[in-house]
């Protein structure tokens, strides 16, 4: 193998610098040729591709965003478009592909191998957490520290005025985000789309939580459930509680990635050198407790990732 590619591809997430950082290093290391595509697919179509060396990485293990941008690609999604990117990747010689991103990346990688016979290597990268085939994705642990800072200092406030908060984390599909932030928030309840909830429920624990002495709350939501203004408005309209919305938005994509992040982007680029080199193909890296695996980017893109059942019932059960 002489030269690869590397993109970063769909909603960036902090981490995905250290993880391109890795890629180039370990396959510089390998004697492989990187070239760096900028927007993910969209610029792959564009031919933005560029020579990286060693430099090109530098300085940029801290940094949140990437330094490739990323973007959302519709013409990638036609078969024209696929035919395309194929055809690019043989005219620039690239014999192996590296993307870095979620779920949608995995299925264009996925679909690249499947057209032309690419050599693929997907590396798990979104602050969902939420496809399989790894405990973890790169950025969710940055997301849920950011989120868990938010909700710490909100609580302060919260007990002060002795008002309920509804907190809003990202998660269109999923709760993992809210899970995870909520549960070390110490949040009240947490809603997520994966389970159906009650809301005149939510009110009478808040009532008996109240009648055995709280006098504020929290609860997060995943934006997939419910968005935080509607629940403020019914929480309003359906019972005495002073109750205001926080909508975390895009702040949960940014900011420098945490030491778990960079270990784990660290550990996952090298792996996906040592897995293309060693002539795997169509592959996503990922960790399984400590371990690094492998997994087919086919059973990636179809299977579901699972709430963990156990955890949301903690949430309940601290609640009391
Ligand atoms: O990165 C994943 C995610 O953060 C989702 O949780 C969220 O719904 C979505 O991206 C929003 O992304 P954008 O605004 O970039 O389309």
């Amino acid at each position: 193998m002489k030269r690869i590619a590397v993109m970063t591809s769909g909603g960036d997430a902090p981490g995905m610098n250290a993880a391109i950082r890795a890629v180039v290093r370990a396959a510089l290391a390998q004697g492989i040729e990187v070239h760096g595509i900028r927007r993910g697919y969209e610029g792959l179509l564009n031919e933005d591709l560029f020579a990286m060396n060693s430099q090109s990485v530098g300085g940029i293990i801290n940094l949140g965003g990437t330094i490739l941008r990323s973007a959302r690609s519709k013409r990638f999604q036609t078969s024209e478009g696929l035919a395309q990117a194929a055809e690019i990747l043989t005219t620039h010689e690239i014999q192996g592909l590296v993307v870095i991103g979620g779920d949608g990346s995995m299925k264009g990688a996925c679909a690249l191998n499947a057209q032309c016979g690419a050599m693929v290597m997907g590396i798990p990268g979104t602050i969902d957490n939420d496809i399989p085939g790894t405990d973890y994705s790169i950025g969710f642990d940055t997301a849920i520290n950011t989120a868990l800072d938010a909700i710490d200092k909100v609580r302060d406030t919260a007990y002060s005025h002795e008002r309920v908060f509804i907190i809003e984390v990202m998660g269109r599909h999923n709760g993992f985000i809210a899970l995870e932030a909520g549960l070390a928030g110490g949040a009240e309840a947490i809603l997520i789309p994966e389970i159906p909830y009650d809301l005149q429920a939510i009110i009478e624990q808040l009532d008996e939580g109240y009648q055995r002495g709280k006098r504020s709350c929290i609860i997060v939501v995943a934006e997939g459930a419910t968005r935080a203004a509607d629940l403020q408005k019914y929480l309003e309209e359906n019972s005495e509680y002073q109750a205001r919305a926080l909508t975390l938005g895009h702040m949960q994509r940014g900011g420098s990635p945490t030491a778990f992040d960079r270990v784990l982007a660290t550990r996952l680029g090298a792996h996906a050198i040592t897995r293309l080199k060693a002539g795997f193909t169509n592959e996503m890296v990922g960790v399984e407790g400590d371990r690094l695996v492998a997994n087919p980017i086919d059973y990636v893109v179809q299977a579901q990732k699972h709430i963990d059942s156990q955890k949301l019932a903690l949430t309940a059960l601290m609640a009391i």
